[in-house]
């Protein structure tokens, strides 16, 4: 069964504890929470403290995506914060500083997460896949939501998977319920939706018919 990780860059912030209640009633597996610094990415979304309020709030599986320059220098402060699972950019550093931050997640007792901007070839993501436990296709250029997805990316989904990554694989942007007959057939694991959830006129009801698109 696909999970789906309602991304909280579409919620209203002001309404932060509401929109998570009612994403959660509705079933959603996962809360996708977008960290960005203006640097790796062009724009600057939420961090660290709102990471606390919103741990202390729920008890959801907390997916941070870090689109952020050399994360390795955050990880801790993030799985201090709340994080289960701390994803950070394969372009957002060296190999080795890649590798040393994928590695100090694990011994935090978190999830590590790897992600790749639309640009980057599948087969980057391999000499570090016995360090992740996840990877993260971007179906779009990462920093904004609302965008629209780039089917170009999909193939890339079945290439980790043919390559036998054992993980999970995860895509983020522009996904809407169009489109998950096809990310289902697939085979991914955690579809992360912003705007065709938040701005949806029953999320409940869009969340039930993605369960039974993927019975
Ligand atoms: C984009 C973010 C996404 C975004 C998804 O950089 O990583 O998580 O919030 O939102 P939608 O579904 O609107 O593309
Ligand atoms: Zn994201």
């Amino acid at each position: 069964m696909i999970k789906i990780a309602p991304s909280i860059l579409s919620a209203d912030f002001a309404r932060l504890g509401e929109e998570i209640d009612s994403v959660r009633a509705g079933g959603a597996d996962w809360l996708h929470f977008d960290v960005m610094d203006g640097l790796f990415v062009p724009n600057i979304s939420v961090g660290i403290p709102v990471l606390k309020s919103v741990r202390s709030y729920t008890d959801m599986f907390l997916d941070v995506h870090l689109m952020i320059d050399r994360p390795g220098r955050y990880v801790s402060a993030f799985s201090k914060a709340g994080a289960d699972l701390i994803c950070i950019h394969l372009e957002a550093d060296t190999p080795e500083g890649i590798h040393a931050a994928l590695r100090e997640i694990r011994s935090l007792g978190r999830k590590s997460g790897l992600a790749l901007k639309p640009g980057t070839p599948w087969d980057a993501a391999l000499p570090f896949a016995e360090e992740t436990d996840m990877f993260l296709v971007m179906t779009v250029e990462p920093g904004f939501g609302g965008q629209h997805l780039m089917t170009e990316t999909l193939p890339k989904i079945t290439a980790l998977r043919e390559a036998g990554f054992g993980g999970l694989i995860e895509a983020d942007g522009g996904i809407d319920e169009a489109h998950l007959p096809e990310l289902i057939r697939l085979g991914l694991d955690v579809a992360v939706m912003g705007t065709a959830l938040f701005h949806h006129p029953d999320p409940a009801r869009l969340m039930a018919e993605i369960r039974t698109m993927s019975e």
